[in-house]
């Protein structure tokens, strides 16, 4: 049995950091971890201009540990309003991708995309300027069942937009469904996608063990047992089109515990940690490192880091709440419960 891994150090390619005090808060657990981070754009307001985004990477550089060694990679928040200009500016100013939300599908999304042909103008600037899009790939609309929201994106837009900018590398962020994976597999090189750990670990009968389980309801939402161990199959495949992205997503415990509970599931306390489970569980350790260090790096075409980590195989109990500042805190994955590796600092 392996109880000790050693590989390259890895990098999260779908991450929220929020601002202020709960940055500060958040940001240790993944600059422990990992080298880089994609940082996701959903502030309030949204980081829609290569300025706005460039001022948060200050905030964040600011809020690191002294001894921290992270990069974080900004993103801008698309919107309907999006010009080719600001996607000029973007590329010329180091962005690395735009992230497309519909509008009012998720957390801070209300500025988000109306109509999808409404950024064509913006999607034709970034594939000339070979700038990622970045896809919360979901439908809102009402008649569509939410446990549907994933597939029926793929169906209707996401088709169209691959045919539509042959040339344009997308990432379909955090998939959860079979179809998504099919989807993936047959697409061309320039489409790939992230998978986080709470979508390999859990399947939707978390939300729903003993009572409502808000700490386990995150957009896109869990699924049936079958989809959770074709996205698993995917991850552990060695198919570099599938890369780590934790979309460890930080609310308060009050925001969380709420009649109208938001949508995040806080995963960066153990952001490589659950991860290795998963992988050991399916008896693949040995696919981890393509996975977690090597594919979103290749995609994003940039080098692959040269420090290396080393996780053991002794379980630790995840505290029951992590302080987020200004009185508030966070509930992680797995509060109060084991996990089997942990990190050798
Ligand atoms: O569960 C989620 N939380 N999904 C998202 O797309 C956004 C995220 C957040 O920002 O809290
Ligand atoms: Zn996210």
């Amino acid at each position: 049995m392996t109880t000790k891994i050693t590989f390259t150090r890895p990098d999260d390619w779908h991450l929220h950091l929020r601002d202020g005090v709960a940055l500060a808060a958040v940001l240790p657990h993944t600059a422990l971890r990992f080298a880089r981070a994609i940082v996701m754009p959903n502030l309030k307001p949204p980081v829609t201009t290569t300025a706005l985004a460039l001022a948060y990477r200050k905030r964040i550089m600011d809020a690191l540990p002294k001894e921290a060694r992270f990069e974080p990679l900004m993103t801008l928040y698309l919107t309907d309003n999006m010009t080719a200009e600001e996607i000029a500016l973007a590329k010329a100013g180091q962005i690395a991708a735009v992230k497309y939300y519909p509008a009012g599908a998720t957390t801070n999304s209300e500025s988000g995309v109306t109509a999808l042909p409404k950024t064509y103008t913006a999607l034709a600037a970034m594939e000339e300027h070979d700038l990622p899009l970045l896809l919360h790939g979901e439908v809102t609309d009402s008649d569509v069942d939410v446990f549907d929201r994933e597939k029926i994106f793929i169906d209707r837009h996401l088709n169209e937009i691959a045919k539509r900018f042959p040339k344009l590398r997308i990432v379909l962020e955090h998939i959860t469904t079979q179809e998504a994976v099919e989807f993936i597999q047959s697409a061309p090189r320039t489409i790939a996608a992230t998978i986080t750990a709470h979508h390999v670990l859990l399947n939707r009968n978390a939300m729903f063990e003993g009572g409502l389980r808000p700490h386990h309801y995150s957009l896109p939402v869990l699924k049936r047992e079958q989809h959770r161990a074709a996205v698993l199959r995917a991850a552990v495949s060695g198919n570099p089109k599938f890369f780590l992205g934790t979309d460890s997503a930080p609310h308060s415990k009050s925001a969380k515990e709420s009649a109208c509970s938001c949508a995040g599931i806080y995963s960066a306390h153990a952001g490589i940690e659950l991860y290795t489970e998963a992988f050991e569980q399916a008896g693949a350790l040995d696919k981890l490192e393509g996975f977690a260090s090597f594919y979103g790096a290749d995609f994003y075409r940039l080098p692959r880091n040269e420090e290396k980590i080393t996780l053991i195989k002794e379980a630790w109990t995840v505290p029951q709440e992590y302080a987020l500042g200004d009185g508030n805190a966070v509930v992680p994955l797995r509060a109060g419960q084991a996990v089997a590796w942990q990190l050798l600092t």
